[in-house]
């Protein structure tokens, strides 16, 4: 297929020394509490004063607002659709079960709202929000729907870490887009302009000490390579799952399709009055790579070369700046290899030099009624996911859990890539091998996806589709325990355990011992699903939690510190 470019009037200037980034980068409302409220609508927005573009967006004009969530919330989502036309919403990289992860199957119609609800248990984070409508995704996404997510936990919040949102912690999400000669969108795989957080050349300003900036890529096809105009080191504190085990300084670094970096960078020595760029170093993809400079990528303005994405201003430093980083930031803890019990190998391959043809997995292609892998709960896995295509990029995705690389072609994982991941990008040729467990959730009906978050590619049919069930050979015993399973946070504390007590019915019984035996708490659920154990008023040491609903017993040791 030839992608064609015609004249584009608004979003690009041809000379790109010469554009002005005059539009203020526009910060989503953040959105707290523990229920969100989105309203989809049919609407428009204007990039430039005077034009017109007709939208898709949650809430306002462009794009939807920032979701913040804690961890072990029950979080309570309302959907309302009010396009002309049905959609999904999908919350990339949230665990949650699979009625509610807004795939393909769990459709809004028309003037409904789709009421999920689930329990947040992903670590501190950012994720994201999209429609994942069948064959629709790319252009619903293009239309301007997606959002960010951000993921709050105990753990992060004892890190010196710039977190107050749109001070000194920003959204930063990256996407292409073309218009035509009438300011409506093409729906072109590669565009030709950037946009950030739905406006064109912007500029954001940044206070002169450290700042955070959680950067997604939301862009259909594009990948990006994020660098600075200066070319200053920046640390990599985070990828899709959280954050990684100790900053990691690049000077440049990828992001593709759908995945997520939070990174830092320190304006310390800068003055105000100082700007320099967050800039794309197009030049070094390789030609076929999205954003390269191969035919693949049309003619776009943007492919293979160096582009500035943002302008950024320094302004004066806030009154209780971060302006040093820690040196670590928490435990990265793989699962172990020994205990993997099943190795999946997936092939993601089109067909032509240009992958013109059909987009599949393994020779699959996507079918709403065939559920490609069967999976049991709990269990570790190994995924071999290579793309053997002869020249294209395909970003890897998985819904429902988190994966850690164990090695990427045969050599250990870079450091920004070894915390918890759920996109990975392949180019030609490449084999990247994960291990992860699926935890906690079952549905023998609605399944999860894997797919290629190229959207352009997804939508052709380069996705698949798994359930997660109950281990037929488990016995109904180890079931149950596996179960009841509960977990505390944080852990040691000198302060409050919370546990997670989901597992159990509403009224169970619990006990804090120490470690004598002797009780020194004790207490009931009483319809709530974790607990607050206070642990201040506790000498230091060891104590064991134990809950009991009348069927299942679970223990857990706990210290305090
Ligand atoms: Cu971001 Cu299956 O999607
Ligand atoms: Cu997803
Ligand atoms: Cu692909």
């Amino acid at each position: 297929m030839k992608v064609l470019y015609p004249f584009l009037g608004v979003l690009v200037c041809s000379a790109l020394a010469a554009q002005q980034f005059n539009h203020q980068l526009p910060i989503p409302p953040l959105l707290t509490g523990t229920t969100f409220n989105l309203t989809i609508n049919d609407t428009v927005h204007q990039f430039n004063p005077g034009v017109n573009t007709n939208t898709f967006a949650f809430n306002g004009t462009i794009l939807g607002p920032t979701l913040e969530m804690h961890k072990w919330d029950t979080i309570q989502m309302n959907v309302t659709n009010h396009l002309n036309e049905v959609t999904t919403v999908h919350w990339h990289g949230l665990h949650v079960p699979a009625k509610e992860d807004g795939g393909p199957h769990t459709v809004v119609p028309v003037d409904s709202t789709w009421s999920p609800s689930f329990r947040m248990l992903n670590n501190a984070s950012t994720c994201w929000y999209h429609p994942h409508t069948h064959m629709e995704t790319m252009r619903q996404v293009n239309m301007g729907l997606a959002g960010m997510i951000i993921i709050r936990d105990s753990a992060e919040e004892q890190l010196n870490l710039p977190r107050t949102y749109g001070v000194d912690d920003f959204p930063v999400v990256i996407q292409d887009r073309s218009l035509d000669g009438n300011g409506q969108f093409l729906f072109n795989a590669l565009a030709d302009s950037v946009i950030v957080n739905g406006a064109t050349r912007p500029y954001m300003e940044a206070p002169a000490q450290m700042v955070r900036m959680r950067v997604l890529n939301g862009a259909n096809a594009r990948a990006f390579i994020i660098a600075f105009s200066d070319n200053r080191p920046f640390y990599v504190i985070a990828s899709d799952g959280g954050l990684i085990g100790a900053p990691d300084t690049v000077t440049s670094l990828k992001i593709t399709n759908g995945e997520r970096y939070e990174i830092i960078v320190d304006f310390t020595n800068d003055n105000p009055g100082d700007s320099l760029y967050m800039i794309c170093k197009g030049s070094q993809f390789a030609a076929a790579e999205p954003g390269g400079s191969g035919n693949q990528s049309g003619n776009s303005a943007l492919n293979g070369v160096d582009y500035n994405i943002m302008q950024i201003n320094v302004v004066a430093q806030t009154s209780s700046p971060v302006t040093t980083l820690p040196q670590t930031l928490i435990p990265v803890t793989p699962w172990q290899q020994s205990l993997a019990s099943v190795t999946r190998n997936k092939s993601m391959m089109g067909m032509g030099m240009y992958d013109m043809g059909m987009m599949s997995i393994n020779g699959l292609t996507f079918d709403m009624n065939v559920i490609n892998d069967t999976i049991y709960k709990d269990a570790i896995e190994i995924w071999n996911v290579s793309n053997n295509s002869p020249q294209v990029s395909h970003p890897f995705h998985i819904h429902d859990i988190q994966f850690y690389i164990l090695d990427r072609n045969g050599l250990p994982p870079q450091p920004y890539e070894s915390g918890l991941k759920d996109v990975i990008y392949l180019k030609a040729g490449e084999t990247v091998s994960f291990i992860t467990k699926f935890e906690n959730f079952t549905d023998s009906v609605t399944p999860y996806m894997y797919h290629c978050h190229n959207l352009h590619h997804e939508d052709m049919g380069m996705m698949l589709q798994f359930i997660v069930i109950e281990d037929p050979n488990a016995s109904t015993e180890e079931i149950a325990q596996q179960n009841a399973q509960i977990s505390a946070m944080p852990n040691p504390t000198q302060d409050n355990w919370i546990i997670n007590t989901e597992s159990f019915a509403s009224n169970a019984q619990w006990t804090l011992t120490d470690v004598n035996g002797k009780a020194v708490q004790s207490g009931n659920t009483n319809g709530r699903t974790q607990v607050s154990v206070n642990a201040a008023s506790l000498a230091t040491g060891v104590y064991f939690f134990t809950i009991n609903d009348g069927e299942r017993t679970s223990r857990i040791q706990l210290i305090r510190n």
